[in-house]
């Protein structure tokens, strides 16, 4: 049993911010309890001066680009061909992608993320060092082999009978265990044959509880691409079966109204990956047309074209994203931010128990607590509420801020 003393805000209903200047009982990874410091004994562990979060989740970062980070100018098929494609076909060779595993998943606990959904590599031997690595730290990491037949370099393309092999052979091996969950993932419908969706239809019906990922509507070039390809960009997926309650599709910057009725009515939710959107000039992400069609929305990093990990930055561009679309933009509060950055994260993920810090949740969480001095410690000394703190460190926080960090009750970093 652990008491933890702090200011805890999170968001258990979406839209309003719940704060608690107290403690936080976890046993055995789990929060049993929560209310004023006078109500418990002397806590164990003293994580006042800053604030607690639940840990972040990232419902879309790709694995085999962190080296790939901060190619900047070009739009989206032009940047896989020079930046993200050349350094993925190196994650052949197990070392280089044992140390990548290491600098990614590293990456993502200095962010703060405690929860991911991880596009994997086109080669299983890497994606096995990911979930390794992942395992090994502590994250809860759901993952899986990414597919594709058409359009990309030859070695990283696959066929729709090895797909399904290998694919399986990681379900075996990874699903279920521990933190870490599979998910089926072609890269994109553009690189994808029928007869490979066909076969992650198949290996999405034989792992119980996998999800899907995959991407969507993000650059009007590829959009394009894909309608000459298949037909409809979402369609493309849905008419095999792929899109449900646990699919992810990330981006969506383009969609028709008929595509999204048709992910509200799947229940697929959309990882907005805002910096992504921003560096690569994919869009502006339509928020209030999602919500609209009742289509759940979370963020995701997008790593390597997002410019970093960490999720309180996607939160911030995604607030100016939102303005810059003027009257058409949602007004999103620091509230807002939060919750999609963590609750909408857990949902749009099918993980319940975790997302805010309520009784009954796992104990993952991550202590904001900046240098004594630096600007972000001014601003959060001097804050009006915690609304306003919250405002601050979406606006100024980042990983060296970040003093610990717990899945599981487990202090993973710090
Ligand atoms: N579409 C297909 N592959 C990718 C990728 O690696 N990054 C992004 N942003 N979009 C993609
Ligand atoms: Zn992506």
């Amino acid at each position: 049993m652990t008491l933890y003393r702090g200011t805890f805000l999170d968001t258990p209903v979406a839209g309003s911010l719940r704060t608690l200047d107290g403690v936080v009982q976890v046993e055995d990874g789990v929060v049993v309890a929560r209310g004023p410091a006078a109500d418990f004994p002397a806590a164990d562990v003293d994580l006042r001066g800053g604030v607690v979060l639940p840990g972040l989740v990232d419902t879309h970062v790709h694995f085999p680009q962190v080296r790939a980070i901060g190619g900047l100018g070009m739009p989206l098929l032009d940047w896989l061909d020079e930046c993200a494609l050349p350094e993925e076909c190196k994650l052949a060779a197990p070392d280089y992608a044992a140390a990548v595993a290491a600098e990614f998943v590293d990456g993502l606990a200095r962010a703060g993320t405690t929860t991911a959904l991880v596009f994997g590599s086109h080669f299983a031997t890497a994606v096995d060092a990911l979930f390794t690595e992942a395992a090994r730290v502590g994250l809860r990491v759901t993952s899986g082999l990414v597919v594709s037949d058409l359009l990309l370099p030859d070695e990283l393309l696959t066929s729709a009978s090895r797909a399904l092999d290998e694919g399986r052979a990681l379900a075996e091996t990874w699903h279920g265990v521990g933190r870490a969950r599979y998910a089926v993932t072609p890269r994109f419908s553009l690189s994808c044959s029928p007869a490979l969706l066909e076969s992650c239809a198949s290996l999405l019906a034989e792992v119980d509880g996998a999800l899907f990922t995959s991407h969507v509507n993000e650059n009007l070039a590829e959009v394009a691409a894909v309608a000459e390809l298949h037909g409809g960009y979402v369609d493309s997926y849905d008419r095999f079966g792929l899109l449900g309650p646990g699919s992810v599709l990330a981006h969506d910057v383009h969609p028709t109204d008929a595509e999204l009725a048709v992910l509200g009515s799947r229940g697929t939710a959309v990882a907005h990956c805002p910096t992504s959107n921003a560096a690569l000039g994919s869009g502006l992400f339509p928020l209030r047309r999602h919500r609209a069609a009742g289509v759940r929305v979370a963020l995701g990093s997008d790593v390597g074209a997002g410019t970093g990990f960490c999720l309180l930055k996607e939160g911030l561009q995604a607030y100016f994203g939102q303005r810059l679309l003027g009257g058409a933009g949602e007004p999103l509060t620091p509230a807002d931010l939060l919750h999609l950055a963590t609750a909408a994260g857990a949902d749009a993920l099918g993980l319940p128990e975790v997302g805010h810090l309520s009784v009954g949740m796992r104990f993952d969480a991550v202590w904001v607590r900046p240098e004594p001095g630096c600007t972000l410690d001014v601003a959060l000394r001097t804050a009006a509420d915690p609304d306003a703190a919250l405002a601050k460190v979406f606006a100024l926080a980042g990983p060296p801020d970040l003093a610990g960090v717990w899945v599981d009750g487990d202090r993973i970093r710090g």
